[in-house]
Order: C-alpha cells, then structure tokens, then sequence
C-alpha cells in the first residue's frame, strides 16, 4: 500500500469526487428518515493543503484552490462546506459534516498509519464508526443497515491492476446485499479501454439504474496521466441527471486548462 491521499487531496478529480458527493448526501437528506453512509476507502480525513506532502505535488493549486479564489454558484455549497471546515476536508468530514441527529457513518482504512489519523479526526463523534478494515469486505459485514437508507462512497486507490473489475464486483455485491442502497464509486480516467471495459461490464451485468458522471481535462490517450475521472452511481436520487451536469460544467470551466478533448459527460449505463 503506498498510495496516500495527503499528496492528492484537493486535486481537480478530488474536488468532482467531493462536489458529487455532497449533492447525494443532500439528497439523502431530503427524507426525514435517517440513513447510514459507507465510507469504504476514507482517507484520513482532513488535509493541510500547506503540508509537505500537498505543496510537494501541488495538485491542489490546480484543483480546490482555484475554486475558492473564485466560486462558481453551481458549486457554492460545496466550496462553502470546504471553506467552512478549515482544514481540507476528504470524504468522511464532508459526511460527518451532512450527518444529522440521527443518522450514522462507518469509515474504513486499511493502511494503518492513515487509520489512525482518521480515528484520531473522527473516533470522538458517536455518528462516525472508524474502522481498520478492508473496505471491500466492509460491504458484506455492513449491508444491508438496520436504517434501510444507505448511501455507499467506494474511492480505491487503484493500485491494484484488477482495480476495476474489483470494483464491478463490488457494486455487484453491494446491490445484492442491499438492492435499494445508493453507491457511488469514483474511478480514475487515463486512457479509454479500461473505461470502456468497465462500462461494458457494467451495462451487460444485472445491475439496475445505473449512471457515470464523467470530466475529463484533455483526450484521455495518455496512460500515465490522470486525464478525467468519473462516478458511477447506482440507484442515482431524484433529479440526479438534470443537477449534476451543471456542476460539472462549472467544474470544468475553473479546473480545466483548455487542452483538446475537455469536456463532461452523464451516461446511463443501466435503466431503472
Ligand atoms: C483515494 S484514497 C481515499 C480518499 C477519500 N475517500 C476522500 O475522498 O477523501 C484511498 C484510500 O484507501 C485506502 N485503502 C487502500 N486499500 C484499501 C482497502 N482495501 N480497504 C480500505 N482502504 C483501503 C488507502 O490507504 C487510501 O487512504
């Protein structure tokens, strides 16, 4: 396990990841009845952006950066959120930061020095369970939740060279565990035929009610290079195609440079 977050957060694809993610968890708040939130691959947490690991890459600079230094009105909750949080917030602030009352998340870590940070972040709020764990597994030991409402954020950091198709099975296995929970899983964009293959996987399987909201930076031909990146989400909330193309766009528009091939996408891979 070598991948760590800190030298990524705040990157473009970090903030369309996020964007995305604070809109479906305002969905799943416009039902009064609480829900839990799986975390499966949560990071640490929170990040300083002026820590070496951040200023060393400079991802950020091209990323959240420029969002704050000027904020399009599509993306104001978002960067609202960010600049209300302080620190940088990764996946589980953004959660904690939505949970109401009554509901729940669950945040899972394999590496154990991150794990420890994100324990020491959140093990204090009675809403947030931390755990040392495989998030992969996390999804057969904690769906389907008690709550019968879940959101489900799968973020790997595709190290793995089988990461897609182990991500397939995953929302496989999560929609066989709890068929009504709303997953999402974030996957990198470099060149075409690994997309493409896990798009295809995606529309031949069983899987109902599927979309990927994609962004890209530039044509993805280049293997090396993150290009874009996408979320594909099962069981998208009401109104999930007609609000998150506008926030793409306006992602787009302060994130990309105006390379060939930039551009947004919302694809149905699977009807309801
Ligand atoms: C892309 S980062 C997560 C970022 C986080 N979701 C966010 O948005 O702020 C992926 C994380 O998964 C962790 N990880 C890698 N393999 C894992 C596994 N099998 N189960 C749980 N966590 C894992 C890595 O240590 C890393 O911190």
């Amino acid at each position: 396990m070598n991948y760590r977050h800190a030298f990524h957060a705040g990157n473009a694809a970090d903030c369309v990841k996020h964007a995305i993610l604070l809109w479906l968890l305002q969905a799943m708040a416009r039902k009064a009845k609480p829900f839990c939130v799986l975390d499966t691959h949560a990071g640490i947490g929170r990040y300083d952006l002026h820590a070496d690991a951040a200023l060393r890459t400079g991802e950020a600079a091209r990323g959240i950066l420029r969002l704050l230094d000027y904020t399009p009105e599509a993306l104001r909750p978002y960067v609202d959120l960010v600049r209300s949080l302080g620190l940088y917030p990764g996946s589980p602030a953004i959660i904690s930061a939505m949970l109401r009352p009554g509901d729940r998340a669950i945040a899972c870590e394999l590496h154990p020095d991150d794990h420890a940070i994100l324990r020491r972040n959140f093990g204090r709020d009675p809403r947030m369970a931390v755990h040392l764990r495989d998030g992969y597994e996390a999804i057969g030991a904690f769906l389907p939740p008690p709550e019968r409402r879940a959101l489900i954020l799968i973020d790997p950091p595709y190290e793995a060279t089988d990461e897609f198709a182990r991500l397939e099975a995953a929302l496989r296995h999560a929609s066989a565990r709890f068929a009504a929970g709303v997953v999402a899983a974030w996957y990198p964009i470099k060149h075409r035929a690994p997309v493409r293959a896990f798009h295809d996987a995606l529309r031949n399987g069983r899987l109902r009610d599927v979309v990927a909201a994609e962004f890209f930076l530039r044509e993805p031909v280049d293997a090396a290079r993150l290009n874009g990146c996408g979320l594909v989400v099962v069981n998208p909330p009401f109104r999930f195609e007609a609000e998150i193309p506008p926030i793409l766009s306006a992602l787009l528009d302060r994130l990309g440079d105006r390379e060939p091939g930039e551009g947004t996408a919302l694809i149905r891979l699977a009807d309801e």
